[in-house]
Parts: structure tokens; sequence; C-alpha cells
């Protein structure tokens, strides 16, 4: 795999720009906030709230991706050897060893690789919850087909967190062998228990993969404490990366449990005296082929964006601005939010609906008259509206919303 003139290549890497955020002043926190919106090209003709579907990236972000797509396109290089770097960046953020992370297309790709990879025969139960994401329940839907394996899902519960650990317990049989959740429900915003679930199937002695494309970027956590065998994410949400690109975590003690289906070059080696070919011992053995490297480092400079504000910092700011748009709406007649109260429930989506317009309507109305992008949720029939705040978003433009779904409301 040698490459003429990578060297050179990564030798011109430019350095990561100088920190742009001002120091954080309690006293003038939206001083800060607006100097963090500042770093997004995100037009301002717009009120974004739809990271759960798509997050945009910050200007340090496109930056380095579009640097580094001209730096390899002017030697027609592909870059992998730079992605050593990136990995360790991103498995530091993830609380996870570089080897124990695979860059992948989307989360679904990640789910994809567990759902396909793991020795499940016909008659094997894989559990998860009715609000998972097509990109989360397709790919056992898929297995379903091809190898006879039995899905069985349970309604999240939205009061109790422990209701959750004991409605996938009531499902649990001697044949389960997979349990799934999505850390954060795409839906209505349910933040799973994830460890109490990774405690009970460690005790049942079942698989525990965690869909996590809406915590990643949302909510700081660490994967090794939360106790999951895998987890799967994108990039291109709450974590403001490059389009199409993820990352999957596979436990190190278990990689061997999910074979990768589909291989290519540095996946393995093949032995060329002996003919023996060897999956890699890291989890690039669920990586093949030649990827887009700029795009891989532009993942790991968003990380390093997301750690320059502070995850903690991140994740307060989008639930106190959730919370305001759930008061805000709250207050609305004849309004009512699906999205858990109980802190230890929720994160940043509030998920709304009123009898008296339906949810296509009222997002079409939003977006036409006033440019407010929220997501019309379809799922489960829910019929309602999900509202995603994050990081570049503010107070006034949650007041925008909670004013403009008032007015729509009076005019129905
Ligand atoms: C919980 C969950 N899983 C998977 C996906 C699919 O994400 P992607 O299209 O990036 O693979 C989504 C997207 O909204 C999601 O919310």
């Amino acid at each position: 795999m040698g490459v003429v003139g990578l060297g050179a290549v990564a030798t011109r890497l430019p350095a990561a720009p100088e920190p742009t955020l001002p120091v954080f002043n309690d006293r003038e926190p939206e001083a800060y906030w607006s100097a963090v919106r500042s770093q997004y090209p995100l037009s301002r003709a717009l009120t974004y709230f739809n990271t759960g579907g798509l997050g945009p990236a910050a200007t340090p972000v496109l930056a380095k991706t579009a640097e580094m797509t001209r730096q390899l396109q002017e030697k027609s290089e592909h870059g992998h050897a730079l992605l050593a770097g990136a990995r360790e960046t991103v498995a530091r953020f993830f609380g996870i060893a570089p080897a124990e992370l695979a860059f992948v297309r989307n989360a679904t790709e990640g789910n994809a690789i567990v759902a396909a990879g793991l020795k499940l025969v016909a008659g094997d139960e894989v559990i998860y919850e009715s609000h998972a994401h097509p990109g989360g329940s397709f790919p056992w839907l898929q297995q379903q087909r091809l190898r006879g394996i039995v899905v069985k899902t349970f309604e999240p519960d939205p009061r109790d967190p422990a209701g959750n650990v004991a409605r996938i317990a009531a499902l649990h049989t001697r044949r389960t062998r997979v349990v799934q959740v999505s850390h954060i429900t795409a839906p209505t915003g349910i933040l799973m228990p994830v460890r109490e679930i990774a405690r009970l199937c460690r005790e049942r002695g079942a698989w525990f993969h965690v869909d996590g494309a809406q915590s990643a970027g949302m909510i700081p956590f660490s994967l090794h404490a939360i106790g999951c065998d895998s987890f799967a994410t994108s990039g291109h949400k709450w974590l403001g990366g490059p389009h199409e690109t993820g990352a999957l975590f596979v436990r190190r003690e278990r990689m061997d449990e999910v074979a990768p289906t589909l291989t290519g070059a540095h996946a393995g080696t093949l032995d060329e005296a002996t003919g023996e070919f060897r999956l890699a011992a890291d989890a690039m053995r669920y990586e093949y082929g030649t990827r887009n490297a700029a795009a891989i480092l532009g993942l790991a400079e968003a990380v390093r964006f997301q750690e320059q504000i502070g995850r903690e910092r991140i994740a307060a700011r989008g639930r106190q601005l959730a919370e305001r748009v759930r008061a805000g709406l709250a207050r609305l007649p004849g309004v009512e939010i699906l999205t858990p109260v109980a802190p230890a429930l929720c994160a940043a989506m509030i998920t709304f609906r009123t009898a008296r317009v339906p949810p296509d309507q009222l997002f079409s109305r939003l977006l036409a008259e006033r440019a407010i992008r929220c997501r019309p949720v379809t799922e489960e029939k829910l019929n309602a509206l999900r509202v995603s705040t994050h990081v570049f978003n503010s107070p006034a433009e949650c007041d925008a919303l909670i004013a403009g779904v008032e007015k729509i409301l009076k005019t129905a």
C-alpha cells in the first residue's frame, strides 16, 4: 500500500484553525452563543430546527474538508494514512480505543454491519423499540428475511426509565441474542437508560447494540462507561461533520463475533506465500477500499470544534433551548407535547402535535411563511412535528417558532 508522495501531503496538513470562540462568560452567555452561531455558514434567513435530520457543519469543519480535498486532489492521492490521526481524535471523544473504531458512511451502515455480521440463525430473537428509525430497524428486518431471525419490538416508556428496562426484560427469552435501542429515539426524543439496559444484557448474555444517531454530539457520554457491545452513529447530525460520515464502535473483546460482510483493501492482509487471508485485528476490518479521507478529517475537526465549546455546555444549551420550546408550546391551547418531561428521559428534541392542524400543514406553513425548518413525524402514526435545538439556535428563534405556531393555530 505504499503511496508515492503521501508524506508530502501529510506534512502539508494545515494547522487546525486557531480557536475563534471567546471565553464563556456566565454573565453574558448570549454573546458567547452568538459567536458560536457566527461560525456557521447556515443561512441567517433560515431558522433551522432539524439537526436530528441533518446538522449543519461549522466553518472550521468545511474549511478542513475543502483544504484536504484540494491537497489530496493536487497529487491525486487518497490520503488513507491520514485517517490514523482522525481515528485517535474520534475514539477519544467516544471514550474508546482507536482500534475499536471504524469510519462508516452513516449510522445506518454501522447498524447494518452489526446486524449482518453477528452470527445469528433462524429463530434467534432481536429486541428493539417500535420507534426505531428505518436506519435502525431495516437492517434487522432484512436479516429476518435472509436468515429467519425473529424481530420483537417494545413501545418506549415515556414516563419511567426503568420501564424501558422492564419492557425489554419482559420480551427476553432463551432465544434472545441481541437487544438494540436508539440512545435517543428519533420520533419523540426519548433518552434511553442505556447503562441499565447494558447491565441487563450482560446478565442475560445478549449482545447490546446502541443506535446513537441522535445522541453523539447532543449529549456527552463514554461508550465504555455505558457498557454496550457496539454503537453506531452518523457524523452529519449533532456532531456537525461532513455529509456521509459516521462511526462504528465494536468492543475489542467481542469483535470476532461481528464478521465483516463486505471486505477489501485495508480490511485485512493476504499472505502471498501461504495464500492466507487475515482480517485486520482492529475495527479497520469493517472498512475497505478507497475512502473520502478529507470528509473523515472533517469529522475529526467537527469533534474538535465540539470539544472547544465543551460537551457539557453543548448538552446544557440544547436542553435549555428545548425546554424553552416546550414551555412556550405547552401554553398554547390544544398543543400536546409528546417528549417526556423528566430530565432523565429527554435532551434537546421536543416533539409536539395539535389536533387542529395536520403536521404536514404546520410544517409547510412554518417553512413557507416564516422560514422555520422543523421535521414532520409520521412514524407510528404520531402525526407530530419535531424540533431539534443545537448550539447555533437561539432563544429568539425558539420564541419565533412558538409565535409562529400560535399564529397558525389562531387562523386554523
Ligand atoms: C435513531 C436513528 N438511527 C439511524 C438514523 C439514520 O441516519 P443516517 O441516515 O445518517 O444513516 C437516524 C436518522 O435520523 C436516526 O434518527
